[in-house]
């Protein structure tokens, strides 16, 4: 069975909605009849999302907080409102131990992933105040409760993210606003091929060969046995945004094919 998610009227803005999962989450929510926005770097993707999709796709670097005010400016003149933020954005821009990284890499990791949130958050809430059914939802990671051996300057930033979700819940709960966080684990999108890329460089190996390797040993540590794709975590961010969860705040939700259980 299906759930059909009835979004119509409703006003959305994915942050780096133009691929993976974001892509994944704009997709479900234009299907389910929502007018959706967008933003990310790359004009090419964010073209084909507007030709193809319809949606409101608008180029900015989410880590200059003068983009965030001109992506919900943009977002609101166009729409007359928002109802639903999904801070989707963020990643490892650089890859290795504790050792490998450098200062910089420790606060570019943080502008992309944490600060461009809270940039998002202030200056969206004045507009889901007048909402009828506003909503917050974050992305953070399966990392961000347990990190693994690499990339600590990632990882602090997604267990960040954590904590400011269920700051904002108590912070918006007068307001009504609900804030919630998902936390995926390892999903096949554009930040995994650009690791096969790294490692495939380092190892001076195939990709494909590369892909395969740590494709099938990542699938070995899922009880469900496969890595995710944008659309198994989609379905949960559509149901967060829905009317059916309006008692649902504060919570912070696994997604991730069983590798973590229990809660945060
Ligand atoms: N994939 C996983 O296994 C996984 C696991 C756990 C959590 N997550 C989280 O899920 C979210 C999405 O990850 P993903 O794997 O789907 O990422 P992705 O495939 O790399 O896509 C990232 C999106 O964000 C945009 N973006 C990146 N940097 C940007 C910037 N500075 N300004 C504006 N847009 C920017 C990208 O477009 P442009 O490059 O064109 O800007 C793209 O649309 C992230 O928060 C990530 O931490 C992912």
């Amino acid at each position: 069975m299906t759930i059909r998610f009835d979004f119509s009227g409703k006003k959305v803005l994915i942050t780096g909605g133009s691929k993976g999962i974001g892509r994944a989450i704009a997709e479900k929510f234009i299907d389910a009849g929502a007018q959706v926005a967008i933003c990310a770097r790359g004009i090419e993707d964010l073209r084909e999302l507007q030709n193809k999709r319809g949606v409101l796709a608008v180029q900015a670097d989410v880590t200059k907080e003068e983009d965030v005010k001109k992506v919900i400016a943009h977002t609101v003149q166009h729409f007359n409102g928002l109802d639903i933020l999904v801070n989707n954005v963020g990643g490892a821009t650089q890859f290795g131990d504790f050792f490998d990284m450098k200062a910089q890499n420790w606060r570019d990791a943080f502008e992309l992933n944490v600060m461009s949130m809270v940039h998002f958050c202030k200056e969206a809430i004045p507009h889901l105040k007048v909402s009828q059914s506003p909503r917050i939802i974050n992305i953070s990671s399966i990392s961000g409760i347990e990190p693994g051996f690499y990339n600590p300057h990632y990882t602090s930033t997604k267990s960040s993210t954590i904590n400011f979700s269920k700051y904002l819940s108590n912070f918006l709960a007068s307001e009504k606003i609900l804030v919630n966080c998902v936390c995926p684990g390892s999903v096949e999108t554009d930040s995994w091929d650009k690791s096969v890329q790294q490692i495939s460089c380092e190892k001076n190996l195939p990709p494909e060969e590369v892909a395969r390797e740590m494709g099938s040993k990542e699938a070995l540590k899922i009880p469900l046995g496969r890595m995710g794709q944008g659309v198994d975590i989609s379905p949960l961010v559509l149901f967060l945004a829905s009317d059916e969860a309006s008692w649902i705040t504060g919570s912070c939700f696994h997604v991730n094919g069983g590798k973590m259980k229990g809660m945060c």
